[in-house]
């Protein structure tokens, strides 16, 4: 291949791009020709909307879509300058796209098509999920008007109103309701950053902040993006217990009211006025969580879960209220437990599913190991097997260690595996000790 060939290759293959950061007043689609266009030529930029059309020798706004009314702009004379450029204003990062400029003759012939990549670049604000507060930053150095209107928005509700002087609240959004806070006088500084309290990963969005005139005209469009980070915790089903950390500095009040959810809206624990009020919490966390004692006074909020089980994986809250009901903070924490993964052949004589806990288990403790279909696999209840309460699939194919109670050696052996033992199994110990592990095994086909 030539040298120019291959040049042409790579001026067809490229898509001009432009970058931009959000707030700009405008941003330009660059576009000459210097082909000579015919008076009655047909002008068409389009993403996967009609952007804007020239025809017949003026822009016919009543054809592009809606999201670009009034934002769009071509040059005067620009069939005979050549010179298609787009004028965009105030862009966002909904406006990436790849947009083309398509040029019609009156018979509908395409005699030029071009396109330009427009990305907006969006500031990112990250911050840990159990902080008091968070501000998206905005600055300006425009002239603001008295009289103009500050909105912002998450993805789809207002956030926070300010018009004709002060805080509208009742324009908010209920989610962000005593959450929200704006500088005094902003429109004279033109310090327009929010401050959004106790944030969640909930409120990952992008913001837009706009600044309308008394006309409704928009004057400043801006974009911020917020991530609230989320600590995961990572435990292996069988542990004991596993702790979800919340530390805080802030000075708590002596009434406060410390609330453990998961996302389905749980009560996982409840402290309130000293004693943990156990009889609020939901059965599936009776019993198994934790709180320390003088919680307020040291700011050790974290929550130990025992015996952790695999649908315990969800997202936690923990929500400190002040005695009036108001919220103080929130802090999440991700929790995962893992299954335990085992892998065995058909050919071999057996395959062990391995589960060691607490030395010295109680005699009256139950030993259940269930299949994914809920079918006993293996019941050691009043001190000794009971084999007629197996599943018949399973008869005479386990073994378990002697002395398992001892030990705390609840492993099972499972003898003559085949591919369709492959599942989640999972062992269960009922009693004054209660623990709980999952294992996921795998039978591979004899090959
Ligand atoms: C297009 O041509 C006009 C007039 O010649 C010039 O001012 C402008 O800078 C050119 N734009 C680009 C993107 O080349
Ligand atoms: C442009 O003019 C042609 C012919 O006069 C007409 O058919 C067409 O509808 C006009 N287009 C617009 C958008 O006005
Ligand atoms: C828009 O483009 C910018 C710059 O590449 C990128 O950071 C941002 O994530 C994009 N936004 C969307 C919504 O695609
Ligand atoms: C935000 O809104 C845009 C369009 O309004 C939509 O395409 C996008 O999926 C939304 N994002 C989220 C996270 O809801
Ligand atoms: C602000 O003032 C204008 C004119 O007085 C009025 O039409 C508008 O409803 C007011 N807005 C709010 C939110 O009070
Ligand atoms: C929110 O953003 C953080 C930080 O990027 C991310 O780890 C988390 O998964 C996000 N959460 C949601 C619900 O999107
Ligand atoms: C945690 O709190 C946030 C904000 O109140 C809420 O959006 C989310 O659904 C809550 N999640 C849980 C697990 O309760
Ligand atoms: C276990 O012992 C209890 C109480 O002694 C008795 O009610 C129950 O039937 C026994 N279960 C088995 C399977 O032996």
């Amino acid at each position: 291949m030539s040298p120019s060939k291959l040049m042409l290759c790579f001026v067809v293959l490229s898509v001009p791009q432009v970058e931009v950061d959000s707030g700009v007043e405008s941003v330009q689609l660059p576009l000459n020709t210097t082909l000579h266009l015919p008076e009655d030529a047909k002008v068409e930029w389009k993403d996967y909307r009609k952007v804007h059309v020239y025809e017949n020798g003026s822009d016919q706004p009543e054809e592009q879509h809606q999201s670009y009314r009034d934002r769009t702009k071509m040059n005067e004379d620009l069939l005979k300058t050549g010179d298609l450029s787009l004028t965009l204003k105030y862009p966002t990062d909904g406006d990436n796209s790849t947009y083309t400029c398509t040029v019609y003759s009156r018979e509908g012939n395409i005699l030029l098509k071009k396109q330009v990549e427009l990305k907006v670049r969006v500031p990112q604000v990250e911050v840990d999920s159990g902080v008091e507060s968070v501000q998206l930053p905005l600055k300006t150095t425009l002239h603001l008007p008295e009289d103009a209107k500050v909105e912002w928005r998450d993805n789809n509700t207002k956030v926070h109103v300010y018009e004709n002087g002060s805080d509208q609240p009742e324009e908010q959004n209920q989610v962000y309701r005593d959450r929200t806070k704006m500088n005094e006088d902003l429109l004279k500084t033109g310090d327009l950053s929010l401050t959004l309290k106790y944030p969640t990963d909930g409120d990952n969005w992008t913001y837009t902040c706009t600044v309308y005139s008394r006309e409704g005209n928009i004057l400043l469009k801006k974009q911020v993006e917020l991530k609230v980070r989320v600590p995961k915790v990572v435990v292996d089903s069988g542990v004991e217990s596993v702790q979800l950390p919340f530390h805080t500095t802030l000075h708590l009040p002596e009434d406060a009211k410390v609330e453990w959810r998961c996302v389905h809206n749980r009560k996982v624990h409840v402290y309130e006025n000293g004693p943990d009020h156990l009889e609020e919490h939901d059965h599936r966390y009776r019993d198994r969580t934790k709180i320390n004692e003088d919680l307020l006074k040291t700011g050790d909020l974290s929550l130990t879960l025992k015996y952790p089980a695999d649908w315990d994986t969800d997202t936690y809250n923990c929500t400190v209220y002040s005695r009036e009901g108001n919220i103080v903070m929130i802090k999440q924490v991700e929790l995962k437990v893992r299954d335990c993964q085992v892998e065995g052949e058909e050919e071999a004589e057996s395959v062990q599913l391995p589960f060691t806990t607490t030395q010295n288990l109680p005699g009256d403790v139950k030993v259940v190991w269930r299949d994914s279909d809920d079918r006993n696999v293996y019941v050691y209840m009043n001190g000794s097997e009971q084999p007629d309460k197996q599943h018949q699939d399973y008869r005479d194919r386990t073994k378990m260690n002697e002395d398992l109670l001892k030990t705390g050696d609840l492993s099972l052996t499972l003898k003559h595996p085949t591919e369709r033992d492959s599942g989640r199994y999972r062992c269960r110990v009922y009693g004054k000790i209660q623990r709980y592990k999952t294992v996921l095994l795998r039978v591979k086909e004899q090959s």
